[in-house]
């Protein structure tokens, strides 16, 4: 803890190890507050400096009680130790080191390192938690073999796990036994993983494409294994399409899964030994909406797909990060397009970048997909290093095709395993299989930013030939004033004013879609044998993270949303259209007709699925929608946007309550696609109809319904979706439908997770009180991070309610940050970010926001992690 900003580390500083240690033996003997590490390891002067240097070796180590060092079998006495450092001033080349230290897991509530987590011990090691363990060379560029031995008391940790092979087991005195693991894979020491503890497991196995039996287990709670047959499901589907798709084996005998409760993130891709968030692992129909199970089949597969991807090749520094994440987040997005249908997926997946990474990339905490300095790389675990890195990964399959993509991967992974790579060595796969320059696309990596895209058209009816200029500009963003052109990956086709497909010519060829890669600052291109005066539908499948803007009327933007053939480009012009609507200063009511009307007409389609219907009826949200105002008033935008709901809800309540009334629920409950699309179009109806209760005939009416729907829901989402619809009412129907919920509910502690975010996310002018009393409930636990984050990350995201003019939802959000600090930072600090972006704001919230980020800059003993954030955020 400190309050001084503490130095950055930058990439130009990068300088390969000067020792290797080729391999880690760790003896754990396991006791809650005094846990016993040994560690052997066999080290050796980096070759590449032999003879050139003779660097102390330092060992990094925190909150670590040293009891011995010997070096090749001596005892050491002279040595340096600070609080982060163990320093030996003079070594040999080679050399044997063992250290023995002791470390308190129950004392551990930054959930960094070894931790215990509902009685059982688990680890997080990622990025720099092995460091909590151990005294070592906590670096991802540190490739070892691992041998782990781990002892325990019989009583209460059957299950000893850790990574590769079991290789043997046995009782001991005392009522004790061990087991010893083995890795035959080099890795970093942030792929380490240990659990111990009462464990349920569900077993099953697959057969991979050499051949070999994989056993796959997944560890789970006493009583929760029924609960993980999804994610079993899900996993030997991620096995299958890795290796149809991309080629990619399991390379180890057995694949583990352990889900805990207390988890910093989502999931953690240790090698052979997954630790997941429960919440992203655990599903059955009564306690798991649909998203859920989406989720869970994401990040399942995510994890899973790191073993190639972040594993076998992964990261010379952590400036790389999205070498394994950005690359992963790619996967496994193919994998959820091919599970649930490419369109809504990619809607999705558009929905979550405009919604997280826009706002990111434009405000004072906006960085590079490779940043070039960090103080704490826990603070780069973000969406522009997740989600815009699987975009520009998109874009170079996008630019080279799907089969050239599939040749530069597997090119990728056959040079680079066993090694810890660069993204220079990610882009010269590209380079080896196409013979191309790769370096102009190095630049979506080192600039942040996102462009800007500018497209006008000019069109001869003579000539039937048509001109699109395009530009791009990306505004300056924190160190980096001046910025170049990107290549950008244009798709696009063209519709008549009718919304009805439309031929071309471009360079002799007759086509419906063309792509166009815009690399300079501006271009022209040119189109011939256009019959009739044209619709552009620009920007298809949104094939680059741009912000685009086409000049043309309005209407355009109708015919996209009527025939557009691309799905993508027919809801994001639902999407434009709505956000005009909204962001205008007084209602246009023949836009507003207009698009009533189009949208009846798309939940009428029997062409389009369930899915895209519910996706095609969700309004932009209060925070995609203040990216397009400036200065940024949350009030306005949520007046607006509900009067808009309520118009839409008027005019459309026939169709609306028809549709509604003809989908009827499915007797058995399937988490497919088909069934969850059906549910989410059932939902959004309910909540479009309830939109306009107070202020039509059928009040009543529909207040009924989603009381029943609610009642009578045979699964989460339907009990989900009519709480939601029921937000509309507030008061009686409201209020009890949330304590029947509770008192169903209050021995799932998954299930209380949605109760307390749900109410943290209604918008109502009470929701800040009511939030207050809740983090007061006996429920309420600010150290267990799900819970505290379906508490106040719900809040803070929140928009109208955060933003109350007067500052109190700062304050709250203030308080709850430091009062996390102080035990885990990593988590507390993804809350700095909601304030951030302060200037864009108008007064009063503007003054209100900085206010309260100096406030948290000012506390004593703020973490590193907070410290930067706060620090940027204010620069
Ligand atoms: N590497 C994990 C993932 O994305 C994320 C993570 C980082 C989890 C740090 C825990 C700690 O798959
Ligand atoms: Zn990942």
């Amino acid at each position: 803890m400190l309050t001084t900003t503490p130095q950055p580390i930058q990439l130009s500083d990068y300088k390969a190890p000067d020792f290797l240690i080729a391999t880690t033996e760790l003896d754990f003997d396991l006791a809650p507050e005094t846990t016993r590490v040994t560690a052997r390891l066999t080290i050796t002067r980096n070759a590449a400096y032999l003879g050139a240097n003779d660097a102390p070796l330092v060992l990094m180590g925190e909150r670590l009680k040293l009891l011995s060092v010997t070096l090749d079998g001596q005892p050491v006495t002279d040595y340096t130790l600070t609080d982060e450092t163990l320093t030996l001033a003079s070594v040999p080349d080679s050399f044997t080191l063992e250290t023995e230290v002791e470390i308190n897991p129950l004392g551990n509530k930054t959930l960094e390192g070894l931790y215990m987590s509902s009685g059982r011990y688990c680890t997080q090691c990622e990025a720099e938690g092995f460091r909590k363990i151990t005294y070592y060379l906590d670096r991802p560029d540190g490739l070892s073999k691992y041998r782990v031995r781990i002892e325990a008391p019989k009583a209460g940790f059957p299950h000893l796990l850790s990574n590769g092979n079991l290789l043997e087991t046995g009782d001991l005195d005392g009522g004790k036994h061990y087991a010893l693991w083995e890795d035959p894979f080099f890795k970093p020491c942030y792929l380490f993983a240990l659990v111990a503890g009462e464990l349920d497991v569900l077993e099953d196995s697959l057969t991979t494409m050499s051949g070999r039996k994989v056993e796959l287990k997944i560890y789970v709670d006493t009583g929760m294994r029924d609960r993980s047959l999804y994610a079993m499901d899900a996993l030997k589907r991620s096995m299958l399409w890795d290796e149809q798709v991309y080629g990619r084996e399991y390379d180890l005998d057995l694949f583990m899964i352990v889900a805990v409760r207390d988890f910093n993130f989502g999931a953690m891709e240790n090698k052979g030994l997954n630790v997941f968030n429960a919440s992203l692992l655990l599903a059955d129909p009564t306690t798991a909406t649909d998203m859920d199970y989406e989720r869970i089949e994401s990040v399942i597969a995510h994890e899973y797909f790191h073993n190639w991807s972040g594993n076998r090749v992964t990261c010379r520094d952590w400036f790389q990060l999205c070498l394994k994440e950005g690359l992963t987040v790619f996967r496994d997005q193919g994998f959820s397009a091919d599970q649930r249908g490419h369109a809504v997926a990619r809607i999705k997946d558009v929905r979550a970048l405009r919604a997280r990474q826009f706002p990111e990339d434009s405000g004072p905490l906006a960085h590079p997909v490779r940043p070039s300095s960090y103080v704490k790389i826990d603070n780069f675990y973000t969406a522009t290093i997740y989600e815009k890195g699987a975009e520009i990964v998109g874009m170079l399959k996008t630019f080279v095709g799907p089969a050239t993509y599939r040749q530069a991967l597997d090119h990728y992974f056959a040079t680079n395993d066993g090694t810890a790579a660069t993204l220079e060595d990610f882009l010269a796969a590209f380079e080896a299989v196409t013979g191309d320059d790769f370096s102009p696309w190095l630049q979506w990596y080192t600039q942040a930013g996102t462009p800007r895209l500018h497209v006008t058209s000019a069109y001869d009816a003579n000539s039937k030939t048509l001109t699109l200029s395009f530009t791009q500009a990306t505004a300056p963003t924190p160190g980096q004033p001046e910025k170049s052109a990107l290549p950008i990956p244009i798709r696009f086709g063209l519709l008549t004013a009718e919304g009805e497909k439309q031929m071309f010519t471009r360079d002799g060829i007759l086509a419906a879609e063309s792509l166009f890669i815009l690399r300079d600052a501006s271009a022209e291109l040119t189109l011939n044998d256009v019959k009739h005066a044209p619709v552009l539908s620009i920007l298809r499948h949104f094939s680059a993270p741009v912000v685009l803007t086409v000049e043309e009327p309005t209407s355009h933007a109708f015919a996209r949303f009527k025939g557009d053939s691309d799905p993508f480009n027919r809801w994001e012009a639902a999407q434009g259209l709505a956000k005009a609507i909204i962001l205008s200063e007084t209602p246009d009511e023949d836009l507003i007709d207009g698009f009533a009307q189009g949208l009846e007409a798309s939940l009428l389609d029997e062409d389009l699925d369930h899915a895209f219907k519910a996706l095609i009826m969700g309004l932009p949200t209060e925070s995609d929608l203040a990216q397009s105002l400036s200065p940024i008033d949350p009030a306005f935008i949520h007046r607006n946007r509900k009067a808009f709901k309520t118009a839409l809800s008027l005019r459309l309540y026939e169709t609306v309550h028809g549709l509604y009334t003809s989908l009827t629920p499915a007797e058995t409950f399937s988490p497919d696609a088909d069934a969850a699309g059906t549910r989410a179009l059932r939902n959004a109806l309910l909540d479009l109809m309830l939109a306009g209760h107070n202020r039509g005939a059928e009040n009543a009416t529909s207040v009924n319904l989603a009381f029943r729907h609610f009642e009578t829901a045979s699964n989460m989402t339907d009990m989900v979706g009519g709480l939601v619809a029921l937000m509309h009412v507030q008061d009686r129907p409201y209020k009890d439908a949330l304590d029947i919920f509770y008192a169903r509910f209050k021995h799932e502690p998954l299930v209380i997770d949605k109760w307390f975010a749900l109410q943290a996310g209604c918008a109502h002018p009470d929701t800040l009180a009511r939030v207050r009393t809740l983090s007061q409930h006996p429920d309420f636990d600010a150290k267990t991070p799900n819970r505290w984050r379906a508490l106040v990350q719900s809040f803070a995201n929140n928009q109208s309610a955060f933003h109350a003019p007067d500052g109190s939802g700062y304050d709250f959000l203030v308080d709850q940050v430091l009062e996390v600090d102080a035990f885990n930072p990593m988590t507390a600090a993804r809350l700095v970010e909601p304030l951030s972006r302060y200037r864009v704001y108008a007064e009063p919230y503007r003054t209100n926001m900085k206010k309260a980020l100096q406030t948290i800059t000012l506390s004593p003993d703020l973490s590193k992690n907070v410290l930067e954030l706060a620090t940027k955020a204010l620069a």
